[in-house]
């Protein structure tokens, strides 16, 4: 028991990555009392939640513990079982999103099936039980063909793109449940991210060009470059449509494919998503503040951009896991940059934090995001 007792609303997170550790800062403003579900006290945001709670989000008795007292519950990862989520709201937890809604971005095959459904535009797919039906789709659709983990891939972990027999038998060696998708060859990958309120009250933020390497997020610009206004205002309706249909609430974060034809929709996310970081200095509202008044059912908050041009960089670790050495160089080569760091563990790959830059031409803008980024984890000067 903690000795002190909440004066405001409470929203319990379930996991203590740096989702939920940024959330904490819109939580002050806004004095919302946020506790976290940590694994482990050293977690991300359990380093900076002083109601950090230690348990698992797999047990049904610690998901209750946790959500006693909480006015609502959300979530840092997809992981939590979905019939754990329905057995909370069945106790009467305000959970948001709901399991029906959650599912979608926690089975791509549900979520796949859903969308075709309700006829938001998606790439050719079909469950495969094995690399037959692998290999069977891949004669029908073209080579390569996508394989995906239908639960539990993130950062492109849980993605093979299968350009041989041999790269189709490798991913079924991971003896995980898969789906077969036609490879996309699009132009440039966006992203939309809104938010819907249980009152069913529904924001779009700008259309945003997502650039990524080795299928990790490495940059993000707002608003996407050179988007015809339709195209973008279609991209957002298509969001804002998928929220509704799902019912979802709180953040959902729909990745796009643009191609010649159009665009396809790749995935969902519902929380905040790395595609909205560049939110917290480059919006009015930031994505964390618009999760905390969503999931609050309040009214949602402006997602106006607060300058023309947001370019936000990853920082993936590097070699040297000193990155506050270089904090003085970067700092005062660009007093208006941004550094966000999670206070993780530095390992090579390993999404460490990130940096923001506001302005008004994308490549001075993204120059300097650039700049920062590769010094941060390198060193060099970019
Ligand atoms: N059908 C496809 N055709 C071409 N490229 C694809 C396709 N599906 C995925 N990709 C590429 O792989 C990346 C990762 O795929 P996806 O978003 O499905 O995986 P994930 O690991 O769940 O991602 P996240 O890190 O967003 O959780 C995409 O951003 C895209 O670059
Ligand atoms: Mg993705």
């Amino acid at each position: 028991m903690n000795a002190y007792s909440p004066i405001g609303p409470v929203v319990g997170v379930v996991g203590a990555g740096q989702l939920a550790r940024m959330t904490q800062q819109p939580a002050i403003a806004l004095g919302i009392e946020l506790r976290v579900l940590a694994g482990a006290p050293d977690e991300s945001a359990a380093r900076v939640i002083v109601d950090t709670r230690i348990g698992d989000y797999r047990d049904l008795s610690d998901l209750r513990d946790f959500a006693k007292g909480c006015d609502a519950i959300t979530f840092d990862h997809e992981h939590v079982p979905t019939e754990h989520i329905r057995a909370l709201a069945a106790d009467g937890v305000e959970v948001h999103p709901g399991a029906d809604a959650l599912v979608h971005a926690q089975d791509k095959a549900v979520m796949r099936e859903r969308l075709t459904e309700i006829g938001a535009p998606c790439p050719a797919w079909a469950r495969v039980a094995d690399a037959g039906e692998a290999t069977a789709f891949a004669a029908e659709h073209g080579w390569p063909v996508v394989l995906k983990a239908i639960r539990g891939g993130y950062d492109g972990r849980g993605v093979w793109m299968c350009r041989t027999d041999a790269d189709v038998a490798d991913a079924f060696s991971a003896e995980v449940p898969l789906m077969a998708e036609a490879f996309v060859p699009f132009d440039r990958e966006l992203a939309v991210l809104v938010a819907r309120s249980p009152h069913g009250q529904g924001v779009s933020y700008p259309v945003v060009e997502t650039v990524q390497q080795d299928g990790i997020c490495v940059e993000v610009l707002a608003p996407a470059p050179g988007l015809d206004p339709e195209q973008a205002a279609q991209a957002q309706r298509v969001a804002l449509d998928i929220a509704n249909e799902l019912g979802v609430t709180g953040l959902l974060a729909v990745e796009m494919f643009q191609t010649s034809d159009g665009l396809l929709v790749n995935e969902l996310a519902m929380r905040p998503h790395n595609s909205g970081h560049w939110t917290i200095e480059g919006s009015r509202t930031s994505q964390f503040e618009q999760h905390l008044r969503a999931v609050l059912d309040l009214p949602l908050g402006s997602p106006t951009m607060t300058a023309p041009v947001v370019v936000m960089a990853n920082l993936l670790g590097g070699d040297d896991p000193d990155l506050f050495k270089r904090y003085e160089h970067v700092m005062a080569h660009d007093p208006g940059i941004k550094v966000h760091f999670y206070g993780k563990q530095v390992r090579p790959g390993r999404k460490i934090g990130h940096v923001t830059a506001l302005g008004t031409d994308l490549d001075e803008v993204r120059a300097r995001a650039r700049h920062a980024a590769v010094h941060l984890t390198t060193g060099e000067y970019a």
